[in-house]
């Protein structure tokens, strides 16, 4: 019993509950909520950011919405004030500076404090090809966005979550943080990148309680991976190599997110998880 506590305390951040008070008051709940905390979104005017910042504000969270089309994010930011928390749109590419700064200053004038950011913008090259072909700019432009656009935001983030003492840092990865795959040379590179980038940033801030994580998609049905998922051959390839059987949806990455957002998973950080349906097991 007094090692149940201990796990309890933990979970419950050093407050001490009986854990049949917890079970029978259903309190445990509580740790997965984002009440009244401030969640910075990078590309989350679409696809999987889109999911995820109406899912966090679903459990309670303000959203910031940080992408390059304004109107797109402006949109996403009404559907969230219909779900009842508040919301803002700023313009940003997560690869530029200013932008990222402008953001950062935004976010703390309209929120005051910055509780959560998920580093989700990203590009990947198209059309596929062959690691010789690949112009430079291309290379440059990919890990631009994906990787330093990670770095630059999560730098400028968490210097105000190391004043706070306190913050949850997510980066959406992919099943490419871990395996590899032909023709996408820059944007397996970036993604690899960001594993280690993940490891080193969590190592470093773990004094200041900021928690870096990565969630790490495998085909989920956006417009990312859409000639994939229309072309006969290639869906019938990926359902095979599956083994759930069948793609994500963007749905699907909104209950990690929330648990790697909230106070559930305080002792969780460097971690990299594949949500993948099994993909990456064989
Ligand atoms: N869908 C999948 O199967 C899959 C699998 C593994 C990993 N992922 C990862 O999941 C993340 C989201 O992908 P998705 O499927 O949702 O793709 P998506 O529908 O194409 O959305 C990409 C998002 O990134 C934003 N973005 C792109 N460049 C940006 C920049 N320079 N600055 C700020 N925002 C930028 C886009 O907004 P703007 O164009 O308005 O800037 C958009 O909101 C990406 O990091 C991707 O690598 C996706």
């Amino acid at each position: 019993m007094v090692k149940d506590q201990n796990i309890w305390q933990i979970l419950t951040f050093g407050r001490t509950l009986d854990i049949n008070e917890l079970i029978a008051n259903r309190k445990i709940l509580e740790a997965f909520s984002l009440k009244g905390k401030n969640a910075i979104v990078t590309g989350g005017n679409k696809g999987l950011g889109r999911a995820i910042s109406l899912g966090l504000a679903s459990a309670g969270a303000n959203v910031v919405i940080a992408a390059r089309d304004l109107e797109a994010s402006e949109n996403v930011a009404k559907e969230i004030k219909k779900i009842g928390t508040d919301s803002l749109a700023v313009k940003t590419d997560v690869s530029n500076q200013k932008d990222v700064k402008d953001l950062v200053n935004k976010t703390i004038e309209k929120f005051n404090r910055i509780d959560i950011l998920v580093n989700n913008a990203g590009v990947i090259n198209r059309p596929r090809q062959a690691a010789t072909e690949i112009p430079e700019e291309i290379w440059d432009w990919v890990i631009d966005i994906n990787l330093k656009g990670t770095f630059l935001v999560s730098r400028e983030v968490a210097k105000s979550m190391i004043e706070n003492k306190k913050g949850k840092i997510l980066c959406i990865g992919s099943i490419l943080c871990e395996i590899a795959q032909a023709w996408h040379a820059p944007y397996v590179a970036s993604k690899g990148g960001i594993r280690q980038l993940v490891k080193a940033l969590a190592l470093e801030w773990a004094p200041y309680k900021i928690h870096v994580n990565a969630l790490c998609p495998h085909y989920f049905r956006t417009d990312f991976v859409k000639k994939s998922l229309e072309d006969p051959e290639r869906y019938e390839q990926i359902l095979k190599n599956t083994p759930m059987g069948r793609v994500g949806e963007p749905e699907d990455l909104i209950g990690s997110s929330i648990f790697l957002c909230s106070e559930a998973s305080n002792l969780m950080t460097g971690q990299i998880i594949l949500i993948d349906a099994g993909y990456s097991l064989p």
